[in-house]
């Protein structure tokens, strides 16, 4: 089988790593980045720390408006699909480049295999939720993390093509865990193990509102321990023009610095005392790692993370989070609710099963 994944932002190369391996064993893979994200620091380390092969085409398309972004993709997929005739088109998560994947492919009835499909935060106003919605209802192969998420498309009416296949996400954090070397990296960050807390903030609604983003600030500033964020690009920008840099400076326990790799990621969340977050991702991994997390929204798409008290939502409210920090504590149950970390070997068997092999 001929197929062609696109990829384009930080998450997906983290879920592509082992799928990509995997595929290739059997199958044809050409790998496209739309350059949704183009930072070296978000793009090109991961690709080379994970043994990602590189992309066949890089279609540079950097940022823009959604739908100015999302349709550049459009165009440049469509061309590279219509020369490349593959037999699936392979995309991952909520981003709009999995939308721009998935239209393009769907647009030329080329069949469209979503990893990760299922996930629902019923909060339209995000974009990652239009992108998911949009993208399950193209898709003819529907690889669902989770059993809620096949939950959901069942209430939307999705149940061919859907198979339950765990969590891509863990298998790259299995692999990882096993080689990361936490000692060092945790001197070249000089924190003790358990002495603080890790963040990250990138989410549209909490980084582009001053409110919501300086709340956020203030609330890192009075968790009682440092607070080590690697700052995302538009966060960085945001945290400047909505002059909210005096306030990190002055708090004198948050530590903001560059976008961590993935191996400085796995370290530094795995001996924290707990992560403070708005990512989608990393509250899973922070289950994954058996650290207790505060997400900085209302809801979340994993909502197993919360039901089994790993996981306390927080929103952007100062108050909430410093009181959700403070009661953070760790269950002692941790089922395998994402699966065994063979999510990839499930995903490519998936695809043979519905599209022939
Ligand atoms: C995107 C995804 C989000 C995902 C996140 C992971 C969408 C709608 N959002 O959000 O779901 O969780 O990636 O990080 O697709 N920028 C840089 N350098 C880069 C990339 C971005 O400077 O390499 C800056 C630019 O100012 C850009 C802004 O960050 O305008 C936002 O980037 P964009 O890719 O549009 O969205 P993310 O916030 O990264």
């Amino acid at each position: 089988m001929k197929v062609v994944t696109i990829v384009g932002a930080r998450p997906q190369f983290i879920k592509a790593a082992p799928v990509c391996r995997s595929l290739r064993v059997h199958h044809e893979e050409v790998l496209v980045h739309t350059g949704q994200h183009y930072d070296r620091a978000m793009s090109e380390v991961f690709f080379e720390e994970l043994g990602i092969p590189a992309p066949d085409f890089n279609l540079a398309v950097g940022s823009g408006s959604h739908g100015r972004q999302t349709g550049e993709m459009l165009g440049l997929i469509e061309d590279l699909l219509v020369e490349q005739a593959p037999d699936c088109v392979l995309v991952y998560g909520d981003t709009n480049t999995t939308l721009a994947g998935a239209l393009a492919a769907a647009k030329l009835e080329i069949p469209v295999a979503h990893v990760e499909a299922g996930l629902r935060s019923f909060d339209r106003s995000m974009p990652e939720e239009v992108n998911r919605v949009v993208t399950d209802h193209l898709s003819a192969v529907l690889l669902c993390p989770t059993a809620a998420s096949i939950a959901n498309l069942a209430a939307e009416g999705i149940t061919i093509g859907v198979e339950l296949v765990g969590d891509v996400m863990l298998d790259t954090a299995r692999r990882y865990a096993e080689t990361a070397s936490h000692a060092d990296t945790l001197a070249r960050f000089g924190v003790e193990p358990g002495g603080y807390f890790l963040a990250t903030v990138h989410r549209a609604g909490n980084s582009d509102d001053p409110e919501r983003l300086a709340a956020i600030v203030r609330a890192f500033a009075r968790v009682g321990k440092p607070v080590v964020w690697p700052v995302h690009p538009r966060t960085a920008k945001n945290l400047a023009a909505f002059g909210l840099a005096d306030l990190v400076a002055s708090s004198g326990l948050i530590r903001t610095v560059e976008p961590a790799s993935y191996g400085e990621t796995v370290a530094l969340l795995s001996n924290a005392a707990g992560l403070l977050t708005d990512s989608g991702g990393m509250q899973k991994e922070a289950y994954f790692f058996g650290v207790p997390c505060v997400t900085l929204r209302d809801e979340t798409e994993w909502v197993e993370t919360v039901e089994l008290g790993w996981n306390r939502l927080a929103g952007a409210d100062e108050a909430r989070i410093v009181a959700a920090v403070a009661s953070l504590d760790r269950p002692a149950q941790r089922p395998p609710v994402y699966g065994d970390g063979h999510a990839a070997e499930a995903v490519v068997a998936a695809i043979e099963k519905h599209l022939g092999a």
